[in-house]
């Protein structure tokens, strides 16, 4: 019998024990770029997740967010926008800070990248602690709503989303 979606994509991503820090087991994602016809049919499910969702654009976040993001968006035919970290976009940003273990990072858009009050998919590789997904809408927030969020990964056991769904509830993953 074939493998569902989800036990191959499992498959293909690495674990690597000990990266970054003694402990950590790092769940690798590149492998999966390296196989083209899976990666388009992850891209067809994620985008089927939304169907009955209004999303105006995809917002995907540095660095790894873009990888699956910008084809989530091509998939849609919305407009995909770049969440960069800090001082990397040339042209006017909105900003947002946000706390890390140790200290705080900002994060930016471009102004003109987000229409005034349009619905914005927010698209990550990975949902971990969901620091970096709220900084994330919060920084939409500013000038647009979060129709929801997109990941290809949810490592539930860290209960990012339950941060998540008090911003908006539609919150879909891949694989868990
Ligand atoms: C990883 C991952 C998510 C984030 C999730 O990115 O790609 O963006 O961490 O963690 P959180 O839910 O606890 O905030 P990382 O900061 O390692 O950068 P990268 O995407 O540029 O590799
Ligand atoms: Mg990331």
């Amino acid at each position: 019998k074939t493998k569902n979606l989800e036990e191959r994509v499992k498959s293909v991503i690495r674990d690597v024990q000990d990266f970054p820090k003694p402990g950590i087991l790092f769940k690798d994602i590149t492998p999966i770029l390296l196989h083209p016809s899976l990666l388009q049919e992850m891209v067809a499910a994620m985008a089927n997740q939304f169907k009955d969702v209004k999303v105006d654009a995809v917002a995907g976040i540095e660095s790894r967010g873009y990888l699956f993001g910008v084809l989530l968006a091509q998939k849609l035919q919305v407009p995909f926008i770049m969440i960069r970290k800090e001082g990397k976009l040339p042209a006017k940003t909105i900003n947002e800070s946000y706390d890390l273990e140790y200290g705080s990072a900002t994060i930016e858009v471009h102004e003109d990248a987000i229409t005034k009050g349009s619905h914005v998919l927010i698209h990550d590789d990975l949902l971990a602690t969901g620091g970096t997904a709220v900084a994330a809408a919060n920084l939409i927030q500013q000038k647009a709503h979060v129709a929801g969020f997109s990941f290809v990964i949810d490592l539930t056991f860290l209960e990012g989303s339950k941060k998540l769904k008090e911003i908006q509830p539609i919150i879909k993953s891949l694989i868990t």
